[in-house]
């Protein structure tokens, strides 16, 4: 579904992805691990167009994205839930939704907010919640929600875990797992908790200094228990 690469990323004179190639198959569910700097938020906004200048192939089902700006991408199934996750504070949840809904391009026929929360069960309760009133979590899982209103085929989720107590970070993780079989979403997700990215995807890639150092399933990982010293501890 999504082919990357081998894909090189810079801002400014700065060159920060190394040849990085990396592929999310249909309905797939793909880790990218690294620590910070290593360049994990660059390659998911690579995909969307949406801040580095990029040089190398990007295809999505097949078809090449080069030329194309993010709102086009966006229009072809690709959604990106940033790191930061913008929530606003001054309306509720439920306004969130319909707002990610409204910015929806032509082409798209976005989920109304009662599908997110038929999706989310959780986010039901808190619908009109005002956002300077949620949680970490809760903050999460509307951002989530968010990413999921215009219907993409591959959401791409920027360290979701990211600052969240560790049973909210197991919640997050099952929610989003469970919401990925039923829809059959592809899910590229970036992160530095192993847990979080074991317990909804398939396989993963580490990335260090903007080049990926390892490919592989999970069980490939644990056989290599070095990895996670050398790349991901602090
Ligand atoms: N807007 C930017 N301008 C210049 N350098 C940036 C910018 N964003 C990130 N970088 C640099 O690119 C590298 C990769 O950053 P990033 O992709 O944010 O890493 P990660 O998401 O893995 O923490 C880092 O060295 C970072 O300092
Ligand atoms: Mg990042």
């Amino acid at each position: 579904m999504l082919e990357v690469g081998p894909l090189d990323a810079f801002y400014g004179d700065s060159h920060v992805l190394h040849g990085v190639s990396l592929a999310v198959g249909a309905g797939e569910g793909v880790a990218l691990l690294g620590r910070n700097g290593a360049g994990k938020s660059t390659l998911l906004k690579a995909l969307l167009d949406a801040g580095p200048r990029t040089v190398g192939p990007v295809r999505f089902e097949g078809r090449p994205l080069d030329g194309l700006p993010t709102h086009r991408r966006a229009r072809l199934g690709l959604s990106l839930v940033p790191e930061d996750r913008r929530i606003f504070g001054h309306i509720s949840v439920a306004e969130n939704l319909e707002l990610a809904a409204h910015a929806c391009g032509p082409g798209v026929v976005p989920r109304k907010v009662a599908e997110v929360a038929a999706l989310f069960p959780l986010l039901q309760p808190i619908l009109d919640r005002g956002g300077a009133r949620l949680s970490g979590g809760q903050q999460q899982m509307v951002a989530v929600g968010r990413g999921l209103v215009p219907r993409p085929k591959l959401l791409l989720l920027d360290e979701p875990a990211e600052g969240l107590a560790p049973l909210i970070v197991e919640d997050l993780a099952r929610e989003i797992a469970r919401v990925r079989r039923a829809e059959n979403l592809a899910l590229l997700v970036t992160e530095q908790n192993v847990d979080f990215a074991r317990a909804c995807t398939d396989r993963l890639y580490l990335i260090d200094s903007g080049t990926i150092v390892f490919s592989g399933d999970w069980a490939a990982f644990d056989a290599r228990p070095e990895l996670e010293s050398e790349y991901l501890a602090l």
